[in-house]
């Protein structure tokens, strides 16, 4: 089981759960996630949907084993990828969302927080969106969010150098909601899960959509084309070489690509 989920008083949590490999995301934890998620709007049992991670690390991201061997594709049945189900999922929840973010969240650990209403970082996390260091290109629709956010030249130096910023940095520049040190962030973020599973539901899903209504449309037609670039680029000799590179565990070489 490398996802975790359960209810508890109008609380769906949804846990990585793969230390071993970082909490690295694959297809089935995506499918998980993106089922879990899709419940979560019909089942009045769930008011507020926590995601988090482990204290040493959120997510290290796609799993990369994945990404080389079994790139994402639609199903026999015509059914997204995993991957994009789960990133409508989150883009289309009405119930509010709070991440626990605590050591590592990359790539896809990163982009996932744009799509959360409260989140909630340790000292120690570290935010990175290194898309372009792995050959690639943004995703969930962190193209259109991130410059939106955080403004074009903060974000663009996020994503064109993909280097990793600090928790605080994140805070400063309106990623994250607040920094808490690491023994304070589960409870704290329990507590405000708490808070929000008691007020009234209508209220909570009227605020969320008055909010993100207007860029709802826009995020879904990012998403698309950034899914059609990601795909491209996936299978391309840039992506396979950084891939390669990290299992390696050496640098990757760009310099024979133009
Ligand atoms: N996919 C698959 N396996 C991954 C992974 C990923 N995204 N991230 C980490 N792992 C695996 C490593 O291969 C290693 O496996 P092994 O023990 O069998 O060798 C194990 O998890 C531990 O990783 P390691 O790199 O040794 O841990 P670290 O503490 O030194 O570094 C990270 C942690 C998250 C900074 C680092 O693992 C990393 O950069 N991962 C890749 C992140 C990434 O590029 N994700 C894709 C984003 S689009």
């Amino acid at each position: 089981m490398s996802i975790a989920t359960s209810i508890d008083q109008g609380v769906l949590t949804i846990g990585f759960d793969r230390i071993d490999k970082k909490n690295a995301i694959t297809a089935a934890m995506y499918q998980t996630m993106a089922d879990a998620l899709r419940a979560a709007e019909t089942d009045a049992a769930v008011r507020v949907i926590v995601i988090e991670g482990k204290p040493e690390v959120f997510t290290a991201g796609n799993d990369i084993e994945d990404f080389l061997k079994r790139p994402p594709t639609n199903g026999a049945d015509g059914a997204p990828a995993p991957v994009f189900q789960f990133l409508q999922a989150i883009s289309r929840a009405t119930k509010p969302i709070v991440a626990s973010v605590s050591g590592a969240a990359v790539g896809i650990g990163t982009t996932l927080l744009l799509h959360c209403d409260l989140v909630y970082a340790s000292e120690t996390a570290k935010l990175a969106l290194p898309f372009a260091q792995l050959g690639l290109c943004p995703e969930a629709a962190s193209s259109l969010l991130l410059p939106r956010m955080v403004g074009y030249q903060r974000a663009a130096e996020k994503l064109l150098l993909g280097e990793a910023f600090s928790a605080q940095e994140a805070f400063e520049i309106g990623l994250v909601t607040k920094v808490l040190s690491v023994a304070e962030l589960q409870g704290y973020v329990r507590q405000q899960a708490a808070k929000l599973a008691v007020l009234p539901a209508s209220s909570l899903r009227e605020t969320k959509r008055l909010m993100k209504g207007d860029d709802a449309a826009a995020v879904e037609k990012k998403m698309l084309e950034e899914g059609e670039v990601f795909r491209r680029m996936l299978v391309a000799p840039e992506a396979k070489e950084a891939f390669t590179a990290f299992f390696e565990k050496r640098k990757p070489d760009f310099s024979k690509f133009s």
